[in-house]
């Protein structure tokens, strides 16, 4: 890690979460935090969506809401960044406070409510920026609208020119009634439109599904089978969940809202094997949920995942931590002999 970045890193954390996270943003955006700049061990090169991708590292949809930064993180050695959700008109999300750091669990949760600038001011500033990398744009749907489904499809018209992929958040727990979405008849009906509107617009564009960790088993096979029917490219397991306060210690732990970091590993793992199993290894998957080191990550390839992501492990390690997770995940590749992350990919689920 930089001096500056270890010296940074206390203070960021003595500040109240949304400066400091705006502080972040801020820094990046003008160039005062760096990363090693060193190749990626080619171990760690994975194929995704007809895509080469230098490692599978990617970093999860909410800390760059506006793509403000989407080049700057992948400067810092993510192999994929996704921003967003980015949803049709800009609103301004919960009322404050909205955003909990809960250092002892290694966790945080937040009811933010897609706070973002709305597809105008994001479309915008996509198209002023030099594209490298893999982008994923991830889309919500605000929380005044009629039609969720047209907010998607908006989005897919007004932003999927910029991205490399785009996600179909249908699981935030902050914005009521969204998760409804992940029903089947619902589900079949939003991918039915996505497709009609990606053929619309001749947008050849991989479409990712992401999904809640707290989904039943009849949930998941739900999904499993419209995704399979349906063509969908990627499931993303998942987004931050609203059960497992049980053993959690900071007094934040009974907040309402999504709660992301340690305590999402296991469930999130599990839900992703669950899917992996239920699409029998034919949809790439995107494991995100608590990866905060390479035997994490490690375990949702074997879980089943193409693509890792994450987010809140950044909030408490900094920008170090993407290094340190590609070397120790291409060590734990090495020593178990795997040539490939492909080759490891599910081989810890029974299909
Ligand atoms: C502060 C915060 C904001 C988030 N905002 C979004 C969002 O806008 N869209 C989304 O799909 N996921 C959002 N997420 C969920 C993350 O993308 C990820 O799925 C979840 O946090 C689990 O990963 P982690 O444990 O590595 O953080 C957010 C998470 C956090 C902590």
């Amino acid at each position: 890690m930089s001096l500056l970045a270890s010296l940074a890193l206390p203070l960021l954390r003595r500040m109240e979460p949304e400066r400091a996270h705006a502080l972040t943003l801020w820094a990046l955006a003008h160039g005062v935090v760096r990363g090693e700049t060193a190749a990626d061990d080619s171990l760690l090169a994975v194929e995704v969506w007809g895509k080469k991708i230098s490692n599978p590292i990617g970093l999860a949809a909410g800390f760059d809401k506006n793509a403000v930064v989407p080049n700057a993180m992948l400067r810092l050695g993510f192999g994929v960044v996704e921003v967003g959700s980015v949803t049709p008109r800009p609103q301004p999300g919960n009322p404050r406070p909205r955003l909990f750091r809960l250092p002892e669990d290694a966790a945080v949760i937040n009811r933010l409510g897609f706070n973002n600038e709305g597809h105008d001011a994001v479309a915008a500033r996509l198209a002023t920026r030099a594209r490298h990398g893999i982008l994923g744009i991830n889309l919500g749907a605000n929380k005044d609208s009629v039609d969720r489904v047209a907010d998607y499809v908006s989005g897919l018209e007004e932003l999927g020119r910029f991205a490399d992929y785009v996600t179909i958040n249908v699981s935030s727990p902050n914005t009521p009634g969204l998760r409804a979405l992940q029903s089947a008849n619902e589900l079949d009906e939003l991918l039915a439109r996505l497709d009609e509107a990606k053929q619309k617009a001749h947008l050849d564009l991989p479409l990712v599904l992401k999904i809640a960790p707290d989904l039943g088993t009849e949930d998941l096979a739900d999904i499993a089978r419209v995704a399979l029917a349906r063509g969908l490219a990627g499931l993303a397991v998942s987004n931050t969940t609203v059960g497992h306060r049980e053993g959690l210690r900071n007094k934040f732990r009974n907040e309402v809202g999504g709660l992301s970091g340690r305590p999402l590993l296991g469930p999130s793992t599990e839900v992703l094997a669950e899917i992996y199993r239920l699409t029998r290894g034919r949809i790439p998957l995107i494991g995100v949920g608590g990866v905060a080191n390479g035997a994490d990550a490690y375990a949702k390839i074997l879980a089943g995942a193409s693509l890792v992501q994450l987010y809140t492990a950044l909030i408490y390690q900094g920008p170090a931590l993407i290094q340190q997770i590609k070397r120790e995940l291409a060590a734990r590749l090495r020593a178990d002999g795997f040539a490939s992350v492909a080759a490891a990919v599910g081989t810890g689920t029974r299909i």
